[in-house]
């Protein structure tokens, strides 16, 4: 039996089911994989912006972007259902439906990028990038950003400055420390000028020990440090200092790609900038997975004529009838639109709570990728706590959103893209009661 949202008072927490679950996964799976919750959740099935648990609870998701156009959406299962019954094989041999897909895609990018190759995740697309990044400029040394992750690989583990790893920083790499008027007492021009002498001096530490320059790695909207509200020409500004000394410019799309920022379908775009490879990964496959690297003609001419690049799995007829449908329905539902709407009346729906309660800061983001932080009424200092509570709350309201920023302290709200205005009161209305009762 079904539970329609708001009827039911618990979730899964607790459940005989998720108990189960939870015993045969550490009996597998062991117990270090990642679990959202105190409680973990155990999810049956999906549609649209729902998600329905194992014991018939249904949850609106706020959280989920990989179902970019939606859990499940019946065009998305259907082009893949074709296309499994009809052909499925790698690219060695020619199928019309990768260049189908191919040139669909890369009419959504600015010139120069006329150029794809496919991968099956945004760590191997991460990857790759910076190996055409290495091999063209003949340099190691990679930027960062202070708080992000690019993907699970050994090369990306030694740049990442997100999550916990074994590997260190690597002694090619420098962090950037992203800047966030929200959080400033300094005028903008000054944040804007103390933030690019740190670019400038982390390039120069770089040339000094011998690395030189390969590559720029971010992401377009600093989702892990936290949405930041970055001085104006900031982006163009390092790009700027990137390219002068020599290196290529890496936009990992992976989190701000196909239309999540709403005003335009790269979250790069928003700078006004083309960079050198644009990398791409979770919503790609709606939930098919699929990654990809977007770059100029001329550096895939230059690695292609070194390398013998494969991928077994990458390009595939099935995927690429996943790419094509998801970009087929973002069209046809209007869903970059609807991003741009509905993220900006979540967010003047949070400003408003934010003006009822001191201990919430700004709400942040852009489309449907929206930030709200919890600080310390008295100390302004972040409350990560505070956020965690509300999460878990939320979950016993039956709506899933997470937690971001450098301190964990930010509410996570990135539901799939057909959230409507009609989901925003839902979810805003149960969070007022969350808040209310803290
Ligand atoms: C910005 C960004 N880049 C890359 C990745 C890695 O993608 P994947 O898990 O598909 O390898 C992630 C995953 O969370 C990500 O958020």
């Amino acid at each position: 039996m079904t539970t329609v949202l708001g009827s039911s008072s618990a979730g899964t927490a607790g459940s005989a089911a998720s108990g189960d679950l939870l015993r045969r996964r550490a009996l597998t799976l062991g117990t270090h994989s990642p679990l959202f919750y105190d409680s973990p959740l155990a999810v049956r099935s999906a549609s649209g912006v729902w998600l329905t648990s194992m014991d018939g609870v249904t949850y609106l998701d706020g959280y989920n972007n990989v179902p970019h156009v939606g859990h499940c959406h019946p065009y998305v299962v259907e082009a893949v259902h074709q296309q499994a019954k009809e052909l499925n094989i790698h690219t060695r041999y020619l199928n019309d439906r990768v260049l189908d897909y191919a040139e669909q895609l890369l009419a959504t990018f600015d010139q120069p990028l006329a150029r794809l190759f496919l991968t099956n995740s945004g760590s191997e697309a991460n990857e790759l990038a910076l190996r055409i990044a290495r091999q063209h400029t003949g340099s190691t040394g990679v930027l960062v950003t202070d708080f992000s992750y690019h993907g699970n690989t050994t090369s990306l583990a030694e740049l990442t400055t997100a999550l916990p790893v074994r590997e260190p920083l690597g002694a090619h790499v420098r962090a950037l420390t992203v800047p966030d008027l929200d959080h400033e007492n300094d005028a903008e021009e000054a944040v804007l000028a103390r933030s690019l002498a740190q670019v400038d001096a982390a390039i120069a530490s770089l040339q000094e020990e011998g690395h030189g320059l390969s590559a720029l790695l971010f992401d377009p909207l600093f989702s892990t440090e936290g949405l930041p509200r970055l001085p104006r020409g900031y982006v163009t500004a390092v790009v700027e200092r990137v390219r002068a000394a020599g290196g290529l410019v890496v936009a990992d799309e992976v989190q701000s790609g196909f239309g999540r920022v709403g005003t335009c379908m790269w979250g790069h775009q928003i700078f006004e900038m083309v960079p050198d490879f644009v990398t791409l990964g979770k919503p790609m496959g709606n939930g098919h997975p699929m990654g990809g690297v977007i770059t100029t003609a001329e550096l895939l001419d230059e690695f292609g004529s070194n390398n013998l690049y494969f991928n077994t799995f990458a390009g595939n007829p099935v995927s690429a009838a996943a790419g094509l449908a998801v970009l087929k329905v973002m069209k046809a539902e209007q869903l970059a639109d609807n991003a741009q709407s509905t993220g900006q009346l979540l967010r003047d729906n949070l400003a408003e709570l934010a003006d009822r309660h001191d201990f919430l800061g700004a709400a942040k983001g852009a489309g449907l990728f929206t930030g709200l932080e919890f600080v310390d009424a008295a100390t302004g200092a972040p409350a990560p706590a505070l956020a965690k509570q509300v999460v878990e709350a939320m979950l016993g309201r039956q709506v899933l959103i997470s937690r971001i920023g450098r301190s964990d302290n930010m509410l996570k709200i990135r539901p799939p893209l057909p959230f409507t205005g009609k989901h925003v009161d839902i979810l805003t209305d149960r969070l007022a009661d969350c808040l209310a009762q803290l």
